[in-house]
């Protein structure tokens, strides 16, 4: 037997009836709500809303926890919503000066190594840099500077890291690379402007479809505050430079030229020459997976060296 009863919840905002079962009818106090397919629809439409409002909540936490703080709860809105690569050029072999850097910078999410790894090394010295980055971060990528040479840039392909001239996409960032610097002097590890450009194009193309555009390469943009020398004069790659004014990409992050290091903008683009990494200079940069290339934070940093 069930009588229905109309009555209000305890919100107030809807109409429900009360289900009163055979042996529950021996003891009203047992009434138990049974409410119509309508007010189902609204009960769950609301707490899908309230849902919706803790969801938001969480995800605004996570876009303002700090960012090089050392909490497990920053470890996690890192992985989520932005990408935590440390940028480290021209260590020229100085396998303690990266260690001093990476125990500094402590873990994160790519280490990109933009040139300069050796000074006239072989593959060998190159295998002890990589390994040193493994446990930092579970991405690195790495270019070849005017210091390395084609032995070195093939052992960085081997190795998982070489993106000179080709792109990998993670996590929806896409990154390329491009080894070498202009033509300078003998003995270095340099092409020619065209060449440079068709590397560069080559590896965009790859990495075309991401959301977040990053080039890696040893010589920075031509004309900028990052390529002076100390006598004044600009040395960075015209194609370089090009290939940043037309395709616009994220993040450019470079060395080569020790005294030019700092951060410039180029249209849309951030641009970071890390600095002299044997010296113990690195870069910090966040970038936000979304794409938005105004909310990207860049530091320049500096290891102590022992
Ligand atoms: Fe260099």
């Amino acid at each position: 037997m069930t009588a229905l009863v109309n009555g209000l919840n305890s919100s107030g905002l809807f109409q429900a009836g009360f289900q009163l079962s055979l042996s529950e009818a021996r003891n009203p106090l047992t009434l138990r709500p049974a409410r119509p397919a309508m007010a189902d629809q609204l009960a769950a439409g609301h707490y899908l809303s309230i849902i919706s409002v803790i969801l938001r909540g969480i995800c605004r936490s996570l876009e303002r926890a700090p960012v090089f703080g050392d909490c497990r709860f920053n470890v996690f809105a890192r992985r989520f919503v932005q990408m935590v690569i440390i940028g480290i050029s021209d260590l020229h072999g100085r396998l303690n000066a990266l260690k001093a850097i990476l125990a500094q910078a402590g873990e994160c999410d790519v280490i990109v190594l933009a040139g300069d790894l050796t000074h006239f090394g072989s593959p060998k010295d190159a295998d002890s840099i990589i390994e040193a980055c493994r446990s930092f971060a579970p991405h690195i990528f790495a270019v070849a500077g005017n210091c390395d040479n084609e032995g070195i840039e093939t052992r960085l392909v081997e190795l998982g890291v070489g993106i000179a001239g080709r792109g990998i996409i993670v996590d929806g960032v896409g990154f390329h690379g491009l080894s070498g610097i202009p033509p300078w002097r003998p003995g270095m590890y340099q092409f020619s402007e065209e060449t440079l450009a068709s590397s560069l194009r080559r590896g965009f193309e790859e990495i075309a479809d991401s959301l977040c555009h990053v080039l890696v390469t040893h010589v920075p943009p031509r004309q900028t505050n990052l390529d002076r020398v100390l006598w004044g004069c600009h040395v960075g790659s015209y194609a370089v430079r090009e290939f940043i004014s037309t395709c616009q990409p994220h993040l450019v992050v470079c060395g080569h030229v020790h005294e030019g290091r700092g951060i410039d903008v180029q249209g849309k683009t951030t641009i970071v020459n890390c600095g002299h990494a044997a010296s113990g200079y690195y870069a910090k940069i966040v970038l936000p997976q979304a794409g938005r290339q105004e909310d990207i934070q860049t530091e320049l940093c500096r290891a102590d060296l022992v």
